[in-house]
């Protein structure tokens, strides 16, 4: 199985955004990164459902959506209708798991559980039954452009171990920090789809530099 790419927009000018969305429509990645802030649950704001709706009819690729947001039973609605093709949110918010699971999954949209870096990951145990990813954070969710947090390294090895052990049909996309060895090294302990925003963004060709990190990985 090859390994996923998965660009993370957050990384690219708001301003022209269909341009950034064509150019990763013509590299090796298969997934498009959303970064959803809402400024509570992280110290950042970035965009809502309609910035997805307008951007989906670019794009066939996968759109990964990443919703660092407290009130999803009040929005997951909107991303569903948006054309999201997974729905991400994080198991820190104090709302009823279970149920934007199956909200999410009977709407045919592939669901994830994101989990931040201070967070054990047993916390998300009880769903990866039911989940299709789960996203370990490698930086503290809210920015681009920080360094890998080296300590996740051990989660990604044991959510990994347990989703073969208990032979569990459940990906695991690393975020934050990505670049050809933080990539490799998370590769080798059971990644499966590698997010990387600032690491290709502050290359000159976003084209070029999302193949050479695909090819690198693959
Ligand atoms: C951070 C976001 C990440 C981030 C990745 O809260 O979830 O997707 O944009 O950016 P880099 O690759 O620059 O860490
Ligand atoms: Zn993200």
């Amino acid at each position: 199985m090859a390994i996923i790419i998965s660009p993370s927009i957050l990384g690219g000018s708001f301003s022209n955004m269909e341009k950034t969305i064509l150019e990763i429509n013509d590299s090796k990645a298969e997934y498009i990164h959303f970064d959803v802030m809402d400024g509570d649950f992280v110290p950042n704001l970035t965009f809502g459902p309609q910035f997805i709706s307008n951007l989906r009819s670019y794009s066939n690729k996968v759109f990964d959506v990443h919703l660092m947001i407290n009130r999803v039973e009040r929005f997951i609605d909107n991303y569903i209708e948006a054309g999201s093709d997974i729905i991400s949110f994080h198991i820190e918010i104090e709302e009823d798991i279970e149920s934007l699971i199956s909200r999410i999954k009977k709407n045919n949209i592939k669901c994830g559980i994101a989990i931040k870096p201070l967070t054990p990951w047993n916390k998300i145990q009880p769903y990866l039954n039911d989940i299709d990813q789960v996203i370990v954070m490698t930086v503290e969710p809210g920015f681009g452009g920080q360094l890998f947090l080296n300590d996740q390294i051990n989660k990604i090895k044991n959510i990994s171990e347990y989703i073969k052990s208990e032979n569990l049909d459940v990906k695991i996309e690393i975020d934050g920090g990505i670049n050809y060895e933080t990539g490799k090294t998370c590769i080798e302990v059971g990644a499966d789809i590698l997010v990387a925003g600032s690491f290709l963004f502050k290359q000159a060709d976003l084209v070029k530099a999302t193949n050479s990190l695909f090819d690198a990985l693959n």
